[in-house]
Parts: C-alpha cells; sequence; structure tokens
C-alpha cells in the first residue's frame, strides 16, 4: 500500500494566461521515503504537494491517498483522509492569527484524528522547537523564525504518516533548520514519509530519492 500516488497528474491554471506547471507527473510515496523536491521558482512545487494533499484538484490524472481514489470520494472524505494522513508544512504562514503559539497547536489537536488535547505533547513540541518561552505569544509578536518553527510544530503534532513540507527550513538559521531536519528523520524512523521541497541542496542531500521540476516533469537528481 502507497501513503501517496500521483498517476499522470497535469494542473492548469488558467487566469487569462494559461500556466501549466504539471505535465504528467506520476510519483508514488511509501512508508520509510524521503524525497526531496528542487528546482526553480515558479515551477509547480508547491503545486505538487497541495495536489498531493488532495487540497487541490488535478486539472488530468489522478491522486490516490492510501490507496483511495480521490476522484472517487466525497470531499468530506478527502477532508478526513488529509486529516488522518497528512502533516502540510505550509510555504507560505497561514497560522492562526487570533489564537497564541499554544493555541495553535491545541487548535490543530482538537481537529486531528484523536481530537483529545494533550498538553504534554504541546509542552514537548514547544521545548523542541524552542517556543516554550513563547508560548502565550500569538504570531504575529514571533519573529519570523519562531513562526516558521510552530508551523513544523502545528504539522507534526499529530503524528502524520505523511509529511508534505514546503521549504521548511525557510527563515532559520543552521542549528534551528538541522533540529527541524531531525525531526523530519524522526517522522522515518516512525515508520512514516516525508517529501520536502526545497531550495537548500544540502539539506536536499538528507533525502534518499531526490527530484528536479524541469518543466512540468519531475526527473530524478542522480547528478546532485
Ligand atoms: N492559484 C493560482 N492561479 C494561477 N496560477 C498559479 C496559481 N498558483 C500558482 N500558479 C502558477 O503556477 C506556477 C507554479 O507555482 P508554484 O507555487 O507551484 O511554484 P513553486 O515551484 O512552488 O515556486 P517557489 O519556489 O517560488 O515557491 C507559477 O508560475 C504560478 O504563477
Ligand atoms: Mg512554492
Amino acid at each position: 500500500m502507497s501513503l501517496c500516488r500521483l498517476e499522470k497528474v497535469s494542473k492548469n491554471y488558467e487566469m487569462g494566461e494559461v500556466v501549466c506547471p504539471l505535465n504528467k507527473v506520476s510519483l508514488t510515496v511509501e512508508k520509510g521515503d524521503f524525497l526531496a523536491v528542487e528546482g526553480p521558482s515558479g515551477t509547480g512545487k508547491s503545486t505538487l504537494l497541495y495536489i498531493m494533499s488532495g487540497l487541490l484538484m488535478p486539472s488530468g490524472g489522478e491522486v490516490f491517498l492510501n490507496d483511495h481514489n480521490l476522484h472517487s470520494l466525497a470531499d468530506r472524505k478527502v477532508t478526513e483522509l488529509r486529516r488522518d494522513l497528512i502533516g502540510f508544512v505550509f510555504q507560505e504562514t497561514n497560522l492562526f492569527q487570533a489564537l497564541t503559539v499554544e493555541g495553535n497547536l491545541r487548535f490543530a489537536q482538537s481537529v486531528g484524528k484523536g481530537k483529545k488535547p494533550d498538553e504534554a505533547k504541546i509542552a514537548l513540541f514547544l521545548e523542541e522547537l524552542g517556543l516554550s518561552a513563547r508560548r502565550s505569544f500569538l504570531p504575529s509578536q514571533l519573529s519570523v523564525g519562531q513562526r516558521r518553527r510552530l508551523i513544523i510544530a502545528r504539522a507534526l503534532i499529530n503524528d502524520p504518516q505523511l509529511v508534505l513540507a514546503d521549504e521548511p527550513t525557510n527563515d532559520l538559521d543552521e542549528i534551528w533548520a538541522g533540529k527541524v531536519m531531525g525531526l523530519l528523520a524522526g517522522v522515518i524512523q516512525r515508520g512514516g514519509a516525508v517529501v520536502m521541497v526545497t531550495h537548500n541542496s544540502h539539506w536536499a542531500a538528507c533525502a534518499n530519492r531526490r527530484y528536479l521540476m524541469q518543466e512540468g516533469r519531475l526527473v530524478m537528481n542522480d547528478k546532485a
């Protein structure tokens, strides 16, 4: 069973000018996989992650999560599947601005599979990501790097099997980036999978498969 499978997925955005960032992309992600996706800005890397998560439907081709074809599921089922399976590290911060740091994590737990608040786990994540002293702050009162770390905590707090991480080390210094990479490696160690979009070839080298987005295609990046 694969966690996520794309079969000849294409995506066109039609906003007057037609943009086709994905052209018949096929990809399988299984437990234990750590994939890196690199490529120039504007080539469709974020689009790829949105489609893998079911947040965006493709213009052509099929997307499977846990072997369920998303085309055959009602929207509500797709949402449930995503909630139970995926942790998404968004490239642009979309935290709840009216909730504190710990409030954002509590909210993520409340909509997660278990739906139970787990204060010990929140404390653990705050500690690991250096946010304990900022637990009562609002996102607007954090530094950019602290916000990035909160986004990562929110994506990981429900122990998702599949983590889709869009530039997770952006805005972080080497030490924090290294800690975040350690958390992603932990996802693999507990039997999950990670797909990471990155512009940083040093961190991409941690993956066991490296891809490059090139003219709508996902090509193996063996030369890296
Ligand atoms: N909602 C949208 N409507 C129209 N076009 C879009 C939309 N989202 C993305 N695009 C276009 O699709 C292309 C791919 O965008 P995407 O965000 O996937 O690129 P990216 O590889 O993640 O870039 P970056 O490295 O800068 O984050 C871009 O040319 C962009 O203009
Ligand atoms: Mg992007």
